[in-house]
């Protein structure tokens, strides 16, 4: 496989250390740009994050004295050292709208977790086990960008992560209403207990935005392509509460949903068990190899135990039973800065270098 010069902007941010950590050793991506704000521009990475550094392992050798560049201000300069970035960044909306439009312009792809783009019409957001065709949009965004090679493809949220997949499936059943309550961890307000203590023995009722995205973007992600935008799905309707709780890493949800046609808890299990999506034909190096694995213990999954399945990058399920007021209910869980965003960018990319997107 060909290899590709890749950059992180917000490097020194909680999501940004999880790229340089997946990517120090990845076998197609190489790291050649660490970015961040005018704060940390001129600093080497060590600098910069050292002290709130926030991953269990160590800031990767190779780029503790890479030198940070300034994200806004190196535009056409780091274009020029890479083949695509990645971007995490903590910018107001229509600030990161227009850095990732200017990277785009500047011919470097951003592969990106900001929520920014997530409902631009003719920007993909692919979960690659689910919706890899819509990166065909990439051709009219690059005709209104006008592009040769620079683009955006965005993630979605963290929240629909775990439930999503699970649903995904089953939507030949006819998905008619969805109720699903996440459980979200602190890491995904770019926090640990350190930083914030209030979490410790408490939950909180609110995540700002959170139940509007939770709804909405599984709609965009099961649309279709029509012309020059990705159309959304006018079906399940789906209905969501979104609490944070106290867990360092990991979103459960617990979901509720009634189908058309109310299939048996045997079918359900078997298409959990046997659901493949592209990243598994194509092997792609950060492809969970089972990607949905249901758990038959009660206290299954749990967040400590169950988040770092296949490397973060599965989803767990558990509990499915009939409901008396759904069809049925289950629980699922994924990895929020693993599959549910570092993990899920990585994995995007290799998609996209596997399709060609970045040559
Ligand atoms: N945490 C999660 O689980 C999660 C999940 C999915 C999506 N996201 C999204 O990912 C993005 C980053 O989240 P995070 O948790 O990593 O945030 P974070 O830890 O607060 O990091 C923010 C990053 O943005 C950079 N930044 C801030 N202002 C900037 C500016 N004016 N120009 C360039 N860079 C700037 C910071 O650089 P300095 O260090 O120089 O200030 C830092 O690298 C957000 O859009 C968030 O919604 C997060």
């Amino acid at each position: 496989m060909k290899q590709y010069n890749v950059g992180i902007i917000g490097a020194t941010g909680m999501v940004g250390q999880r790229f340089a950590t997946l990517l120090e050793n990845h076998p197609w991506f190489n790291v050649k740009v660490l970015a961040a704000s005018p704060r940390s521009a001129g600093q080497t990475y060590e600098e910069a994050a050292g002290s709130r550094w926030k991953m269990a392992v160590p800031m990767p050798e190779s780029m503790k004295n890479m030198v940070l560049m300034d994200a806004s201000a190196d535009i056409e300069k780091i274009a020029s050292m890479v083949d695509f970035c990645f971007c995490a960044v903590d910018m107001k909306k229509d600030e990161i709208k227009a850095l990732e439009e200017a990277y785009a312009k500047a011919e470097c792809p951003i592969v990106s977790n900001n929520s920014a783009h997530r409902f631009t019409p003719d920007v993909p957001m692919v979960v690659p086990e689910i919706n890899p065709d819509h990166i065909e949009i990439i051709k009219a965004q690059r005709q209104r960008l006008g592009t040769k090679r620079g683009f955006i493809a965005v993630k979605s949220n963290c929240s629909i992560q775990s439930y999503v997949p699970a649903l995904h499936p089953l939507r030949k059943f006819g998905l008619k209403n969805v109720l699903a309550c996440t459980y979200q961890a602190i890491s995904g307000a770019g926090k640990n207990f350190e930083t914030w203590p209030e979490m410790v023995d408490n939950l909180i009722p609110y995540i700002g935005g959170e139940e509007e995205k939770s709804e909405q973007e599984p709609l965009k992600v099961w649309g279709e392509i029509k012309g020059n935008e990705i159309v959304k799905a006018s079906s399940p309707s789906i209905t969501t509460q979104c609490l944070r709780v106290p867990v360092s890493d990991g979103h459960t949800a617990a979901v509720f949903v009634s189908f058309e046609n109310k299939p048996s808890k045997e079918e359900i299990l078997q298409l959990w068990a046997d659901f493949k999506g592209v990243p598994q034909e194509l092997e792609l190096p950060s492809a969970p190899k089972q990607f949905i694995h249901y758990f038959e213990e009660d206290n299954r999954p749990q967040a400590k135990l169950d988040r770092n399945l296949e490397n973060g990058m599965a989803v767990s399920t558990g509990r499915l039973r009939e409901d008396t007021q759904y069809d049925y209910k289950f629980v699922c869980l994924s990895h929020n800065t693993l599959r549910g965003a570092a993990g899920g960018g990585v994995l995007l990319a290799e998609l996209l270098a596997a399709k060609g997107y970045f040559d």
